[in-house]
């Protein structure tokens, strides 16, 4: 790798300034001061120091977080804060939701820069499961609770689309608390479904996806590393 570029990825200069801070004198590759921006880097066994700390590449990151009401999954800056506002980490940007969530949704959000690895938990021919809980507007109980259970079952057709959703699981907790399991990623999915049903959820949780269970003592807000096991379950 080049050694301008071994820069920018290390710490937070542009390409520009690590010519610059090049220029200035103030690198070392392996103890001897360089200047030339086009110089290889091994990543693996060279040692480069900026003002005599030693820089290193950061690796492939996969996080969990409790996702918050009103953070938004979205990249751009825009009315609410970033998830990735709450995370701090180096190159901190190259964190992408793995699958958003609406920003009146609170839960489980997966974030990685590995898009290979995204590609596994998103893709729906993988049939990941994701797990949702609705808070409704309108009660379901009796044979219109076992009517929405059959339609989710089968496949709702969502507004606007002309394909029916993948077969569902959807189980009521109370007749306005419903867990709902679905394998694809749809936009709005979980809401439409509902609003296909005639009802309409006034809040959404995601408690799991795959095997991945959002842990009790996550608080809203708070993140930590997926372990190797929850890495290699999808
Ligand atoms: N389905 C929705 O409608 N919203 C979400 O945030 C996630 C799934």
């Amino acid at each position: 790798m080049r050694l301008d570029r071994f820069l920018s990825e290390t710490t937070p200069l542009t390409r520009s300034l690590a010519k610059r801070v090049l220029k200035n004198g103030e690198v070392t590759l392996n103890g001897e001061p360089i200047k030339q921006s086009a110089t290889q880097v091994d990543t693996q066994n060279d040692e480069v120091k900026l003002n005599g700390e030693t820089l290193a590449l950061v690796g492939l990151r996969y996080l969990m977080m409790h996702k918050p009401l009103e953070v938004e999954c979205t990249a751009r800056r825009g009315l609410y804060p970033r998830v990735i506002d709450l995370i701090d980490l180096p190159k901190v940007e190259r964190l992408q939701p793995v699958g958003r969530l609406d920003v009146d949704t609170t839960g489980l959000l997966l974030l990685t820069d590995d898009g290979q690895w995204s590609h596994r938990v998103t893709s729906p021919r993988h049939r990941c499961a994701k797990v949702y809980i609705a808070e409704l507007a309108e009660p379901m109980e009796g044979s219109a609770a076992e009517w929405a259970i059959n339609q989710v079952e089968e496949g709702l057709l969502l507004d606007g689309e002309e394909t029916p959703t993948q077969p569902a699981v959807l189980r009521f907790i109370t007749p306005q608390q419903a867990e709902l399991t679905i394998t694809e990623g749809r936009y709005h999915q979980v809401k439409r479904m509902f609003a296909a049903l005639g009802n309409h959820v006034n809040a959404l949780h995601r408690r799991s996806i795959g095997d991945v269970v959002l842990p009790d003592d996550l608080a809203p807000g708070e993140w930590r590393e997926l372990t190797p096991e929850e890495i290699a379950s999808f």
